[in-house]
């Protein structure tokens, strides 16, 4: 990862400092590039931090079993590459093809899944949707809240991509900068929503809806209809006032579990983050900047490194806190100091 990270450095050329600790301290402000908004950035990597976890080691798990099925999908472990889309962000370090290709690549090498994400320059949608395509549909791509007739249009691109899961951030309506180039996002209505998600159950394509932050909004997605629902304030890129995800996700998975799956992201940095945030209630964990530093840094290589040191560092929280497997993970892990 030494020579990945310091490769990602050099292509990236100050978009992303390559921080010891990646927390948003360095390029807060920084949107577009690779920062955040406010505190929210900082939000998620603390509350991460604020977790500690109880080391237990009279028991009998040696090997423990990462893998987990969601969606219909079997994965090596409960971690995607969340979406991550625009190389316009890190000063273009490789063009939007290579990018995207590496991230689902190093993800299929790796027996995850990536996914892809969507912005201005169509560029953005036209590489994700054929990267997936030559993937053979292993990929799950995200389309932003547009206003206009544009969601339709790039719901249709990704359908056709032959995904079997596609998603919208709508937290992106957070995203001003979309409307000051002309191109409107905005929040959906409930009836919005639903109708959006009934048009993919119909081409038999499941949904995600990513960027909820409140018990009622988890309500409402569930309402609507939608497979799985993202805890998420977009990397702390749209509300700088945003809470860390950790710190909403449990009330959030516990007002609608059984009822949808959660995936949750936002400053996950390491096994033991996955680990804490499957803890806190998520079924599955997406990780952002630091699989694009690996895209940038080593291709799919790069991607498949990382995420094997991502699950060997699963599997060692995994021995330190006596869980067998996924599902024996839950929030008897977190320590809480007792008087
Ligand atoms: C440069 C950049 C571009 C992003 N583009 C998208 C996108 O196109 N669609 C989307 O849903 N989220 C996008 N995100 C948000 C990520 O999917 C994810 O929520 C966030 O990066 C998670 O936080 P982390 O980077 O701290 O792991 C972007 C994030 C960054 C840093």
């Amino acid at each position: 990862m030494k020579d990945i990270r310091s490769k990602a450095k050099e292509l990236m050329k100050g978009s992303c400092r390559l921080c010891p600790v990646c927390d948003g301290r360095a390029c807060v402000g920084e949107v577009p590039g690779m920062g955040g908004l406010g505190y929210a950035f900082r939000n998620n990597v603390a509350a991460l931090s604020d977790i500690t976890l109880n080391m237990r080691l009279v028991h009998d798990v040696r090997e423990p079993d990462p893998a987990t099925a969601w969606l219909g999908l079997e994965l090596s472990m409960p971690v995607v590459a969340a979406p991550i889309g625009g190389t316009f962000n890190f000063n273009d370090a490789v063009t939007e093809d290579d990018y995207i290709h590496a991230v689902l690549d190093g993800c299929r090498a790796a027996g995850v899944i990536g996914c892809t994400g969507d912005g201005v320059p169509s560029v953005i949608i036209n590489s994700a949707v054929s990267a997936i395509k030559n993937a053979q549909g292993h990929g799950i791509p995200f389309i932003k809240p547009w206003e206009s007739g544009e969601f339709d249009e790039k719901m249709e691109l990704a359908i056709a991509s032959g995904c079997p899961v596609m998603g919208m951030d709508i937290d992106a309506a957070g995203l001003t900068t979309l409307r000051k180039m002309g191109r409107p996002v905005g929040p959906k209505t409930l009836k919005e929503l639903t109708k959006i998600i009934e048009k993919a159950k119909k081409a038999g394509v499941k949904f995600i809806v990513k960027g909820v932050m409140t018990v009622q909004d988890a309500y409402n997605v569930v309402e609507a209809g939608a497979d799985c629902l993202v805890v998420s304030n977009h990397g702390g890129r749209v509300f700088g006032a945003a809470p860390g995800t950790a710190q909403v996700l449990p009330a959030i998975a516990r007002a609608v579990r059984g009822k949808i799956s959660v995936m949750v992201d936002g400053g996950v940095r390491n096994g033991a983050d996955v680990f804490k945030m499957l803890a806190l209630g998520a079924d599955i964990v997406g990780m952002g900047r630091p699989v694009t530093i690996a895209a940038i840094g080593g291709g799919s290589e790069g991607v498949n490194t990382w995420l094997t040191m991502v699950k060997n560092e699963l599997v060692q929280t995994m021995i330190l806190t006596g869980c067998r497997d996924i599902k024996a993970i839950d929030e008897a892990a977190i320590f809480v100091p007792q008087r």
